[in-house]
Order: C-alpha cells, then sequence, then structure tokens
C-alpha cells in the first residue's frame, strides 16, 4: 500500500493527505516544529495518526535537542510537547501520545541525555507499531458485526490515511472483507475539506473495495431508498459516557440512521476515550479557517463580507450510537459501565 506516517532515517516522512488524490508527494520533516505545522496544516489528520505523529514529533524534538545538561534537555521537552499539544484540539490521541512519552521521561528519570533520546524514539517507533496491531483487532471485532453484501455508510476518512495503517472504520470493513463478506461502501465526500471524496475513496479504490462516492446531502435518500445497511464511523474523542466527537455533519448521519432503523456504529482505539470528560458537551470544538467554507478548488465561491462558521467536528449523543468497536471488544448500552469495564481488560 503507503506509508502515511514513518519513521525514516531520524526524520518523519508523511504522505501529503491535503494533495491526495492528484499527488503522492512524501514530505521528508527534520525537525518538531515541522511536526507541529504538519498537523496543524492537516498534512496528517485523523485522530490516531495526528498521535502517531504527535509521538514521533516529540521524539524528533528530544532527538535534535542541543541541550547535553539533564535540566535543560527535560526543559526543551516540555517546550517541544507544549508546541505539539498546541496544534489541533479536538482528537485526543494527540494528548494522549504526548502524555505516553512524557510518562517515558518521567520512568526514565536515570538515564543519561542520549540514553533518553534513543528510549523516547523507540516509544514512538512502538506507538507506531501497536496502532496497526490494534486496528487490526478493531476489524476482527467489527467486521463480525456486518452481514455478507451489506453497504455500509461511512463519513470522512477514518482508514489507514487517518492511522498508523489499515484504519478503524475502514478497518472494519476490510475485517467484514477478510472474513469474505463482500462489503461494499458508501463515501460521503465530508464537506468542506472532502476527506471522503479525496482520501476514502482513493484508498477503497486502491484496495479494490467497492466504493460509491455521495454528497453530504444525499445520505437521507440513500437510506430511504434502502441502499444503506449499516453506517460506521471513527472517532476524534469519545467521552466517558459514550458520546463521540467525530467529523462535522457525523451528528446528521446519526439522527438519519436511527431515523431508518440502521445500525450506528463508531470504531476506535481505547486511545480516543477521554475518560476525564463526563460527556460530549465537554469536548472542545476545533473551529478552521473560513476559507475552507467559502472557496472550493482554490476560488472563492460565497460572496465576500459574508458571515461564516467552520467547527470541524460534532458530537453525537450516545442514544444514537449503536455500539462502540474498540481494539477490546465491542461495547454497548449503558455505555458509562461498558466503557469503564474496557480499561480493566
Ligand atoms: O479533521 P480530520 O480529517 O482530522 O478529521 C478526522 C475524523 O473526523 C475521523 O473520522 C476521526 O479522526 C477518526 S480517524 C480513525
Amino acid at each position: 500500500m503507503f506509508e502515511i506516517v514513518e519513521w525514516k532515517n531520524n526524520t518523519v516522512v508523511m504522505i501529503d493527505q491535503r494533495i491526495l488524490p492528484a499527488k503522492e508527494v512524501y514530505l521528508v520533516l527534520k525537525d518538531y516544529n515541522a511536526v507541529a505545522k504538519a498537523i496543524k496544516d492537516m498534512v496528517v489528520r485523523g485522530a490516531p495518526a495526528i498521535g502517531v505523529s504527535a509521538a514521533m514529533g516529540f521524539a524528533l524534538g528530544a532527538l535534535k535537542a542541543k541541550q547535553k545538561d539533564k535540566k535543560a534537555f527535560l526543559r526543551e521537552l516540555k517546550k517541544v510537547s507544549k508546541v505539539l499539544g498546541a496544534t489541533r484540539p479536538t482528537a485526543v490521541n494527540l494528548f494522549w501520545a504526548l502524555e505516553r512519552m512524557n510518562g517515558v521521561v518521567e520512568a526514565n528519570a536515570d538515564l543519561s541525555v542520549d540514553a533518553l533520546k534513543e528510549r523516547l524514539v523507540q516509544e514512538a517507533k512502538t506507538i507506531h507499531k501497536e496502532d496497526i496491531e490494534i486496528n487490526r483487532s478493531i476489524g476482527k471485532n467489527g467486521g463480525k458485526l456486518l452481514k455478507k453484501n451489506w453497504t455500509v455508510l461511512t463519513h470522512c476518512n477514518a482508514g489507514a490515511l487517518a492511522t498508523a495503517g489499515y484504519g478503524t472504520a475502514l478497518g472494519v470493513i476490510r475485517g467484514a472483507n477478510e472474513a469474505g463478506k463482500n462489503v461494499s461502501v458508501f463515501a460521503d465526500e465530508t464537506r468542506p475539506f472532502m476527506q471522503g471524496t479525496r482520501l476514502t475513496a482513493w484508498e477503497l479504490k486502491k484496495d479494490k473495495i467497492d466504493v460509491t462516492l455521495i454528497t453530504d446531502n444525499m445520505a437521507g435518500h440513500m437510506m430511504s431508498k434502502g441502499l444503506i445497511d449499516a453506517v460506521v464511523v471513527g472517532s476524534d474523542r469519545i467521552a466517558s459516557n459514550g458520546d463521540i466527537a467525530n467529523k462535522i455533519g457525523t451528528y446528521m448521519v446519526a439522527v438519519l440512521a436511527k431515523e431508518h432503523k440502521i445500525p450506528f456504529y463508531v470504531a476506535a482505539p481505547l486511545s480516543t476515550i477521554d475518560m476525564n470528560i463526563k460527556d460530549g458537551t465537554e469536548i472542545p470544538i476545533e473551529e478552521r479557517d473560513i476559507k475552507e467554507v467559502t472557496h472550493f478548488g482554490g476560488k472563492r465561491v460565497a460572496p465576500t463580507g459574508i458571515n461564516v462558521l467552520n467547527p470541524a467536528f460534532d458530537v453525537t449523543p450516545n442514544r444514537y450510537v449503536s455500539g462502540i468497536i474498540t481494539e477490546k471488544g465491542v461495547v454497548t448500552r449503558p455505555y458509562r459501565a461498558g466503557i469503564k469495564k474496557l480499561f480493566s481488560k
């Protein structure tokens, strides 16, 4: 296939997702500021991929730090962590990854600066490797929920491109198809950033999975025509009560699914669950540049001076969620208790 984010010769290499599918370009990032900028500018996007990239950015920041003195080195790491943590607010995997890297620093206080650098690089590589394994488990667990010849609607891109590989929501489809279920996909275009059109359609086509692209406002019509058997999406942050934040428009799809009695599944690793927040109202929603809405293909399509809002995510209350598919199994209602149990498995 293709690498999404990779540690290579002490640099971080990423496929530039902003220009897919027109061009397959890989960027070589040589310092942590470049990684932070790549996350902010959405060279890399998708909650788990952001987490893996942040871990690699942290490792790069450590590796390239000039400080020989331990105290000064630790101060530099704090700065690195702060810069990476200020890139995108919604996907909790970013903060999960930074916390894990900072945890390694704390747990290895006795190591020399050079040994700690090596240890942090190793941890970032481990996070990368684990993410692919986790997605395969999500795929196996979720694949069982889909029946033979079903058509699944997905929103945004929760595929290989949004992770270290294989994907969460698209991992579920891959898992079902590896079990011989011949599942096909309807992909919402996902305005305004077009992750469905540009990324989901591209990676599924490349993987020879049957995919039909629709605009976001066609989802209800397709459901009413009986063309959708299930919805599977990813998530950027799941609250401890099972409310889920995902790409703007997901809430709309969930409400439609309930109206049409279609199961609505959310596939995500445990690192997407934020046990520190009690419900979805506490999830910070990123507001992005209004140009994403006023412009199309680089050209202004809205009148100048118009009022515009551009929240990048919305929250779907848990009552619309039929199941949360994780690497540790599928959780159903009541979510608070089920989610708590996941962490003790
Ligand atoms: O703004 P993006 O492209 O980073 O948003 C991505 C999504 O909303 C995904 O659905 C989510 O991160 C899950 S990815 C496995």
